[in-house]
């Protein structure tokens, strides 16, 4: 596959037919120079492409984009805020090229419908912190029937959808460092599906709670208030009921 000119000439976004994880190759670029700040992998296929908790993310061959960006956040940057963020940004893209409303599942998840379209994971290096985005582009064998893609609603490129995703990502990027976690958090809390549900949560430590989503923290983390209250860092979260 051959990107489109306007892509294929941005100086600072790198095209690889297949690669292990972009955000592993990104992070091995980085143990041998210094990247700009925005610097971006995109891959049509993954081999080993990487989940939030140390899951896998499957992405064959013409199914999916894998992008990865690497940050270098300024001083003061909340860096809780990034793969809510990054979310926040891709759920404008998805609704710009599909014409749906996108919204954010706390803490990564990109979801149509009630659907994933898109997943992040963020990951901290030496350097600064690799942003990936997974965003499914057409329905990959197996997938579960709480997954979408982007075709089922339109038909977009690779390309379209790579442009349109990398633009949000990047205007995002700048805006936030211009303005501040202030204007972060007004878009993460604007794009979140979660807030104001009661959910279930399952914490890395297999602890389950349930309760009433009542805010995401200045920090990023999900406040959720049951029997008692807990802030959340990180956990798989679940949609009871509005
Ligand atoms: C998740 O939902 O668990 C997060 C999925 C993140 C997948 C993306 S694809 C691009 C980047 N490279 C990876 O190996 N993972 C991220």
């Amino acid at each position: 596959m051959n990107l489109e000119k306007s892509l294929a000439v941005d100086p600072e976004l790198e095209y690889l037919e297949t690669i292990d994880s972009t955000n592993l190759e990104l992070a091995r670029r980085l143990e041998g120079s210094l990247l700009p700040d925005g610097y971006a992998i995109a891959a049509a296929a993954q081999t080993a492409g990487r989940g939030r908790l140390d899951r896998s993310w499957v992405s064959e061959p013409g199914t999916s984009i894998s992008l990865s960006m690497f940050l270098k956040p300024a001083a003061g940057m909340e860096q809780g805020l990034i793969p809510l963020f990054f979310g926040s940004r891709v759920a404008m893209a998805v609704a710009s090229i599909t014409g749906q409303t996108a919204a954010v599942k706390w803490p990564n998840d990109v979801l149509v419908d009630g659907r994933k379209i898109s997943g992040v994971l963020a990951e901290l290096g030496s350097q600064g912190v690799v942003v990936g985005v997974g965003i499914n582009v057409e329905r990959q064998l197996g997938a579960p029937e709480t997954s979408c893609a982007v075709s089922e609603f339109v038909s977009s490129s690779f390309d379209e959808t790579l442009s349109a995703v990398l633009g949000a990502l990047r205007t995002g990027w700048k805006s936030w460092r211009e303005l501040g976690n202030g204007f972060a958090l007004s878009e993460i809390r604007a794009s979140s599906l979660t807030v104001g549900k009661e959910v279930k949560a399952i914490l890395p430590s297999g602890e389950v709670l349930e309760g009433k989503a009542h805010a995401i923290e200045d920090d990023g983390r999900l406040l959720i208030v049951g029997e008692q209250s807990h802030l959340l860092s990180a956990a798989d979260v679940w949609h009871l009921r509005n």
